[in-house]
């Protein structure tokens, strides 16, 4: 069908158009009584509704005054896994830190023991309940990381996953091998990183990019940069790293001058990495779901990385044991209370900022003329209502490139 001859639905009678202008510094744009125009799944324009020329138009939906944001992108997911680690959670209070969990076999090894067992159908099965209830939510972009395989069968087992993921559910996804997540039972570190170098090739069909965790006692700063530089040489798009989460390691100023997209966690990071992050343009992915879930104390310097001018994003890290929850508004409240992120700049690193961390913000996380028509109508006018009544469910409806999503129900079991 010729562009031009493709339907024109228009969106009308909203209360608040939420826009990101990406900047820099992105700024929040609202539009009142305004419409919102949408073919063949993009955002063709924004007119003012007096202005609605209805001859154009196929379809009209009226949103009955109601504030529209951009569908938040949660940039930072480990949401295909096998398992749950509710223990974890007395474990904790007793007084274990996630690391000693770790360290005693638990905690990550826990959920790849798990993962391992699991078909390649049920991970796809629960991960798909996951994500439909992510995008009831307002979750409209994902990234999903590997894993849980720590070998190569299940490692490319979760990625394909990922893969069938995207091609189902018609949302952007970005997927990222993080076969240097933890060490395996009875291997050592040297003897698991350079198996993980040795296969690194054969993921480059089935992953955009590479990830790692940099952290005392699991992957070292000078390991991170050798699995970054091979990455590189072999073509792998993309470049993210956990670092700076537990203990100060400098992998955040390595990770910033080889190009990562992204420095994820950050916790620990000083002025030198912050530097470095706002000089090549990495984007900090922050989750405080992690800090509120396992009741840390240290936070991100996020007023220091702002005054930088360096690109913030918030991100669920969506997994089962860091941080089970999966919705990106809980992690807006938290972004407020903790981070004390004004509501605007917390909307701005949930949408545009973490599209940015996926190098997708020409695609989506903004709802500008060209975008992606995805979106979450919310139950009100005014979008601060999402930060305000915190622990309440703010969207009513989520729309991906142009087409209503059936809501889920939280299912019985993920
Ligand atoms: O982002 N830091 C390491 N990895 C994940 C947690 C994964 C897990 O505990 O299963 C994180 O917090
Ligand atoms: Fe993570």
């Amino acid at each position: 069908m010729a562009e031009r001859m493709k339907p024109l639905i228009c969106f009308r009678n909203i209360g608040a158009l939420i826009q990101i202008r990406p900047g820099p510094p992105p700024r929040l744009a609202i539009r009142k009584g305004c419409a919102l125009l949408v073919r063949d799944g993009r955002v063709e324009k924004v007119v003012a509704d007096s202005k609605i020329s209805t001859r154009d138009v196929s379809i009209t939906v009226d949103l009955k005054g109601k504030a529209v944001i951009p569908g938040f992108v949660d940039c930072h997911t480990h949401l295909v896994y096998g398992g749950t680690r509710k223990d974890e959670m007395e474990q904790r209070l007793d007084g274990a830190s996630y690391l000693e969990i770790l360290q005693q076999g638990g905690g990550i090894l826990s959920t790849v023991k798990a993962t391992r067992r699991e078909t390649e159908d049920a991970l796809f099965e629960s991960a798909r309940r996951r994500m439909r209830r992510m995008m009831t939510l307002g979750t409209t972009a994902f990234e999903i990381k590997s894993g849980y395989g720590l070998d190569l069968k299940t490692e490319m087992k979760m990625l394909r996953v990922g893969r069938r993921l995207r091609e189902s559910l018609n949302v952007p996804v970005i997927l990222t091998y993080l076969g240097a997540h933890a060490i395996p039972k009875g291997e050592t570190v040297d003897a698991y990183f350079q198996f993980v170098m040795d296969h690194l090739p054969e993921f480059l069909p089935l992953a955009d990019g590479v990830d790692i965790f940099c952290e005392r006692g699991v992957f070292s700063v000078d390991q991170m940069v050798g699995l970054f530089v091979r990455a590189k040489e072999l073509g792998f798009r993309q470049l993210r790293a956990h670092v700076e989460e537990l203990s100060h390691q400098g992998g955040a100023f390595q990770a910033a001058r080889l190009g990562a997209l992204s420095c994820d966690h950050l916790e620990y990071a000083s002025a030198k990495e912050i530097r470095a992050m706002a000089k090549t343009g990495c984007t900090a992915v922050l989750m405080p779901g992690v800090t509120c879930f396992l009741g840390g104390e240290k936070l991100p310097p996020v007023g220091k990385m702002l005054e930088a001018g360096v690109n913030i994003a918030l991100a669920t890290d969506c997994n089962p044991g860091s941080c089970p929850s999966y919705n990106m508004q809980t992690v807006l409240n938290l972004a407020l209370s903790l981070y004390r992120l004004p509501p605007d700049r917390a909307l701005i690193a949930a949408t545009h900022g973490a599209a940015k961390a996926l190098g997708g913000e020409k695609d989506y996380g903004g709802l500008l003329p060209g975008q992606r028509a995805d979106f979450a109508v919310l139950r009100t006018g005014d979008y601060r209502d999402l930060f305000y009544y915190f622990g309440d469910n703010f969207v009513a409806e989520t729309w991906l490139a142009g087409k209503k999503i059936q809501p889920e129900k939280i299912p019985a079991a993920f």
